[in-house]
């Protein structure tokens, strides 16, 4: 049975990265955070202080910028053009403004297609907004993950630094982003047709990660 591509999709906080990781890690396959590479671009637009309004600055930096993921013991290692960045990319500040750039069409456009060859090859789990519609619409399992808004922020309050910001502002923070991510033009935040919706608000890390493994053996077992 040949390798094959895992799509997964859903809002921020949804859980995407702990799962994608924890598949990839039980399939032997490559882990690719998407999220991570509009993250990346978003902090180089504040690094070198070009202004947000500025989209055509912003698709030309885009385009000559390398953006490596580099998987390791500990979790991804971001790179861009050769600079570890990989604590920087997770600030509040980037955080606020993310979706604002991810939104650029010529931004999509770049790091799309940089995805896609990502996982030509296939054996890749890829998390993020649009895998299942438009990056990977070919995966062979598609998997949409959500939960509630309050759960999302409850979750995420828990692996942070209680004094940097406050549950109600952390809810606050992940439904303005799903908002501009549902709402934006090109290749919006949806569930694909064809893509398994999981609701994990009540479900442990441990049952959602079953469900997605299930999932891929089905998928085996029926040989693609
Ligand atoms: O980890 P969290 O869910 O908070 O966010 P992320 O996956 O790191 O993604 C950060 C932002 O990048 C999202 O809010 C989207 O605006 C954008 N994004 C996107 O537009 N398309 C993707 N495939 C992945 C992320
Ligand atoms: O990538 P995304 O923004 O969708 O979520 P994440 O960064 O993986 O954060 C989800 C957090 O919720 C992690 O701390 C997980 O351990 C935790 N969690 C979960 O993802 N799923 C559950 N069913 C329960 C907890």
């Amino acid at each position: 049975m040949g390798k094959f591509n895992v799509a997964l999709d859903g809002p921020a906080g949804a859980g995407k990265s702990t799962v994608a990781r924890m598949v990839a890690k039980e399939l032997g396959y490559v882990y690719v955070d998407t999220g991570a590479m509009y993250r990346a671009i978003t902090w180089k637009v504040l690094h070198k202080d070009i202004p947000l309004e500025d989209l055509s600055a912003i698709a030309d930096m885009t385009a000559s910028t390398r953006i490596e993921l580099l998987p390791g013991l500990t979790g991804q290692t971001v790179l861009v053009d050769g600079q570890d960045v990989t604590e920087r990319i997770r600030s509040k500040e980037i955080n606020l403004h993310v979706s604002h750039i991810a939104a650029i069409p010529d931004v999509r456009e770049r790091l799309v297609s940089m995805q896609k060859s990502m996982a030509a090859a296939k054996g890749v789990v890829m998390d993020g907004r649009d895998i299942g519609t438009s990056v990977l619409p070919d995966a062979e399992v598609k998997v949409f993950l959500t939960a509630s808004a309050r759960k999302r922020a409850e979750r995420r309050y828990l692996e942070m630094n209680a004094s940097e910001i406050s549950l109600d502002d952390l809810e606050r923070d992940i439904e303005r982003r799903d908002q501009l991510d549902r709402g934006r033009k090109v290749s919006p935040l949806r569930q694909a047709e064809d893509a398994v919706l999981l609701d994990s608000t009540e479900m442990s890390l441990d049952e959602v990660v079953n469900a997605v493994l299930e999932l891929c053996r089905t998928k085996e077992l029926r040989g693609n």
